[in-house]
This record gives structure tokens, sequence and C-alpha cells, in this order.
């Protein structure tokens, strides 16, 4: 089975203005200066270049949190792949729930964002995850095979082995609600099997979990087998925090 290298990426949501951001990564850099895991930070657009900036020739990788999935065109508001591209931004969150939710992102539009981001040179971090009400309902399961077969209906399986996935329980997000180390385990195992039902080299693929990962719950997730590291929101904010769960990866 090849080793895949924990990932830990952190998603700042709407938060931190431009000095913070900056701030926060003077503070991060010399506190993982030795972590071998893939580190990513995913600031609001208006923070990517500062942080770009500041962590140049640090082993850390910066994300956006959204792209268009068109190349250019009349779509007020929205920033493009090759925009992100230009000011190396190197990851891109798509379909997190919030999107999703409050903003209306589809899994049609994810099916043409995924592999534009790839197309581009981004590497994408797809999430998918249920509600509480499909958990409930014994629905996991369906919902999460339909999001992955609906996301990444346009990638042939090599593509599929370039993206990063993020398991994220809607329940679990912002709420202190952490999924237990054998729910995420057992999602997280399920997404891989359909990776590989779909032709993908599913063993190679990073499966991240999110959802109120905090320093004191990090290591006890990541050690499960098919769990290869974390989203972050909430405490990827502080860079202590931050710090101590890339530390756990
Ligand atoms: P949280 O957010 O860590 O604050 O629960 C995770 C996410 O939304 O990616």
């Amino acid at each position: 089975m090849p080793e895949r290298t924990p990932y830990i990426a952190a998603n700042w949501k709407m938060h931190k203005t431009l000095a913070a951001a900056a701030g926060f990564v003077d503070a991060l850099l010399p506190r993982i200066a030795t972590t071998a895991a893939d580190v990513v930070l995913c600031p609001p657009f208006l923070a990517l270049a500062e942080v770009v900036e500041r962590s140049r020739g640090a082993a850390v990788r910066v994300g956006a949190q959204n792209m268009h999935e068109e190349p250019a065109g009349a779509f007020t508001g929205e920033v493009s792949a090759e925009m992100l591209v230009e000011i190396e931004v190197d990851a891109v969150i798509l379909g997190h729930s919030e999107r999703r939710r409050l903003f209306g992102e589809t899994d049609e539009a994810l099916a043409r964002k995924v592999p534009a981001a790839l197309a581009a040179g981004l590497e994408p971090i797809l999430c998918v995850g249920e509600t509480e009400e499909a958990r409930e309902a014994g629905q996991t399961e369906v919902v999460l095979e339909r999001q992955l077969q609906a996301d990444l209906a346009a990638l042939d399986p090599a593509g599929i082995g370039r993206v990063v996935l993020a398991y994220e329980p809607i329940w679990a997000i912002g709420t202190g609600r952490t999924a237990s180390p054998d729910q995420a385990q057992a999602a997280i195992a399920f997404l891989r099997h359909s990776l590989e039902g779909l032709g993908a080299p599913a063993q190679e693929v990073r499966i991240l979990y999110g959802g109120s990962v905090t320093p004191g719950n990090a290591a006890e997730l990541m050690a499960q087998p098919d769990v290869d590291g974390a989203l972050v929101g909430g405490a990827s904010l502080d860079p202590g925090d931050f710090a101590a769960i890339v530390q756990a990866a």
C-alpha cells in the first residue's frame, strides 16, 4: 500500500485581514519548520497574495476557498483558476458545505470546477459530507456516493487520483460535535472504496476529515488507517492550535 503523506489544510473562511494573515504566517512558520506533512493555508481571496509572499521558501502551500468554473466572462464577483495560478496559489477548496448551502453551489457546477482546477494546475480539495438528518436516516453512504459520483463525473481515473478529498459531516462543522474516530474512519474507508469503484488509484488519494478538529482530538482522528489528514476551520485561526494539529499528523 503506498504511503500517503499527511495533509493538513486550514480553512480560514471569512476571517483575517491582511495584517492578521501576515501575523499568523510569521507565528506559524517557526512552529512547523520540521513537519513532513503537506500544509496548506486557505485564506480569503484578498489575503492570498500576502500569504504566498510571506510563506515563500517555507514548506507551506496556499489554497483558495472557491473559484468559478469558467476561465473568464461576465460573472460578477467571481475569480477564475487562472487568476489564482497567476499569484502562485496552489490549491482550491471546492464544494464546501457552506458554499453548497449558503451560496447555492451545485454538483453540476462542481463537476465543472474540479476539472477546471486540475487543468489550470490547482489541486482541488473536494468536500463531501452528509447532514445530520441523512445520518440519522441511515443515508450517509448514499449521500457520499452521490456527491462523489456527481462531482467527479467529468474526470478519468488518473484525474481523480490528483484530487484531495475532505469528508466533512455537516453536523460536525463549527459545532464542537466532532465525528468519533470510528465514524470518520468508516466514512473515509467508504469513500476510498467508492473511488476504487470509479477505477481511480484509491490508495493514493489523500482523504481528510473535517469538522471540529482541535489539538485535543486531531491525533486520534488521524491515527485511523484511512484518515490522511484534516481540514481545519475554527482551530486553524490560531497559529499555536494549528501548529499543534500539524504536529499531530
Ligand atoms: P470547523 O470547520 O473546524 O470549524 O468545524 C471545518 C470546515 O468547515 O472546513
